[in-house]
């Protein structure tokens, strides 16, 4: 089903609209930033899929461990009784891991209607072409664009129950700040016995946290150096990436894994018109990847007004989906 009310070529021209004003915006910032939401076009989502798939990217394979080995388990935690749900995914991706959880509810027969959200539309017809193929008895409805937009219009066109995913700490591209409004909104969104599933990525030995985000091939350096290619064939940009180097730092106290591109040189960029200028070693502050212990997960539980519910880690104890609800 497709939910757009304008036609398609509008919407189109209204994302390049934001997503000019927010590049200029935020270059025009001291210190400049980038959103890393806007990673996201079709190759950086193959760049991702390439980063999920290098070992020291152990994210994915914790949550799929968890998604794989104890599906009965999170099932559980997510549907109290066998009553038809919603089952909306923030960010949903190839939906790598929630089509393990998928395949058991149906499975087991529930009347559930999956509704993806994604920022990119690419990645939503990919997702659904491969949901039609392996799990043809699922209601899927997707949605394309932002977060809350796309949960109000859920919510406009069912009142059933609502599960809620956010998984593969994707919460953590969000600021401790941010993530305390973002789950109050979530909650203030919701009804009563609604629940969240949510992932995070736990603090753990701090080398293998940067190794995962500082990988040797410099995959993660071309997620980044992406975003300038991006805007350069977007927004009618002239970014010369080889002028930019990828910089990534873990502070184990506070859990913020942070990553930068350094200006290699005194340098200026014309993007739609306007002209940006980078002093050598200048930096651009283009995404956070925030790791959380387990008092600030309940913190956060706390502030935005959730009951628990319970949680699952991987055999590792290295990432944990936490289940919440609406009291
Ligand atoms: C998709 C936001 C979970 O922060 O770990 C991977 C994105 N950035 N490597 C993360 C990412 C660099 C990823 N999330």
């Amino acid at each position: 089903m497709n939910l757009q009310l304008k036609p398609h070529a509008e919407v189109e021209n209204d994302h390049i609209d934001s997503f000019r004003l927010d590049v200029l915006k935020g270059l025009k910032k001291n210190p400049k930033r980038l959103s890393s939401k806007y990673f996201y076009d079709k190759t950086g989502d193959r760049i991702f899929q390439e980063i999920m798939a290098m070992p020291e990217y152990y994210l994915t394979q914790c949550e799929l461990d968890i998604f794989k080995n104890k599906t009965a388990d999170l099932a559980r935690l997510i549907m109290p009784e066998n009553e038809p749900f919603d089952l909306i995914e923030l960010g949903a991706g190839d939906a790598m891991k929630s089509t393990f959880l998928l395949k058991h509810l149906i499975e087991k027969g529930i009347d559930c209607t999956y509704m993806p959200i994604d920022i990119s539309g690419n990645i939503l017809s990919v997702l659904k072409e491969k949901l039609n193929r392996e799990l043809p008895a699922l209601q899927i409805l997707d949605l394309e664009g932002e977060y809350f937009e796309m949960l109000q219009k859920a919510a406009s066109l069912s009142t059933r129950r609502k599960v809620i995913l956010f998984l593969g700490s994707n919460i953590g591209n969000m600021s401790l700040e941010e993530a305390e409004s973002f789950c109050f909104s979530l909650h203030q969104n919701l009804s009563s016995g609604d629940r969240v599933l949510i992932g995070f990525d736990l603090k753990k030995n701090p080398n293998v946290i940067l190794d995962a985000y500082n990988d040797k091939k410099g995959i993660t350096a071309a997620f980044n150096l992406n975003l300038l290619s991006r805007i350069n064939r977007e927004l009618n940009a002239n970014f010369i990436p080889e002028q930019f180097q990828h910089y990534q730092t873990y502070d184990p106290i506070s859990g913020a894994c942070k990553s930068y591109l350094v200006s290699l040189k005194d340098q200026y960029v014309i993007i739609s018109n306007e002209k940006i200028s980078f002093q050598e070693d200048e930096l651009i502050d283009m995404e956070i990847s925030q790791k959380f212990s387990s008092e600030k997960i309940k913190e956060l539980r706390e502030k935005s007004n959730f009951i628990t519910v319970g949680e699952i880690k991987d055999s590792k104890k290295w990432f944990v989906d936490t289940v919440w609800q609406v009291k």
